[in-house]
């Protein structure tokens, strides 16, 4: 690992036109922590992480993995593990075929789809159709790509999205062993709730940073829940609410 911050947003700004989705965000993510990029929908969530894996480009300010541009990251595709909307998504493969043909691409032994599987624990779905996956399943497999080439930070857009609470819990005690293990989680979520118990450190955002810390500076030993913390500081006014 290295020894300053995994990640770093500094001062990134990204205008579409004449709306600006994300303004002079900054913010560190440490090693070995879990945290969470909250906000609302429309907060600028999305395109904040799409900016630091290089597929979108700010207009002002920068974002680093490991201390550089993503796209100057030497091995970024296996030192950066990433779940998002539309990347890496085989619908017409089993999961199994999805995790081998993705294994081949990133140049790693057939064997490794296998000890993915398992640590999502899809192993006994493997052989159905992607396109036949629940939303949670979908997001398990979505991981289990991720995890593929044994990353040290992992990029997750959403990952609580269509969870039952047992995939909530499922969710949380993998993230947590893979924090153990000394791997950085950069996780963005809507759903304060939900992720509320998975997360070290908070960075919320609504188009601007609101607040960048550890959680239990936030919230006083569950005396305050982070929802009320979160809505004194993003307002709950015209636009949208943390829970769809
Ligand atoms: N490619 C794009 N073109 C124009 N506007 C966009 C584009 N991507 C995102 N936006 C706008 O940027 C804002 C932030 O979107 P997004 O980053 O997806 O938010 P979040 O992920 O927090 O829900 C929204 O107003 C959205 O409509
Ligand atoms: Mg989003």
């Amino acid at each position: 690992m290295s020894d300053g911050a995994v990640v770093s947003f500094r001062g990134v700004t990204k205008k579409f036109g004449t709306t600006t989705a994300v303004d002079n965000l900054s913010f560190d993510a440490e090693p070995g922590r879990v945290v969470g990029l909250l906000g609302s929908n429309g907060a600028g969530k999305t395109t904040s992480l799409r900016m630091l894996l290089g597929l979108a480009r700010p207009t002002a300010g920068y974002a680093t993995v490991f201390g550089r541009s993503y796209q100057y990251l030497p091995d970024a595709a296996r030192r950066v593990g990433v779940s998002m909307d539309g990347i890496g998504e085989l619908p017409g493969a089993t999961g199994r075929g999805a995790l081998t043909t993705w294994a081949r691409m990133l140049g790693l032994p057939k064997g490794r789809g296998d000890a993915v599987l398992d640590r999502v624990g899809l192993a006994d779905r493997a052989d159905r159709k992607v396109k036949a996956y629940s939303t949670g399943m979908r997001q398990r497999l979505s991981l289990a790509v991720a995890l593929l080439a044994d990353p040290e930070l992992l990029v997750l857009d959403e990952p609580a999205n269509g969870l039952d609470p047992d995939g909530i819990r499922w969710l949380r005690d993998t993230l947590r062993s893979l924090a153990d293990e000394g791997r950085t989680v950069l996780l963005s979520s809507h759903l304060l709730a939900e992720v509320e118990q998975t997360v070290d450190d908070v960075v919320i955002m609504q188009r601007t940073l609101r607040y960048a810390g550890p959680l239990s500076d936030l919230t006083s030993d569950g005396a305050e829940r982070l929802e009320d913390r979160f809505f004194a500081l993003v307002g709950d006014g015209t636009e949208g609410k943390a829970h769809v």
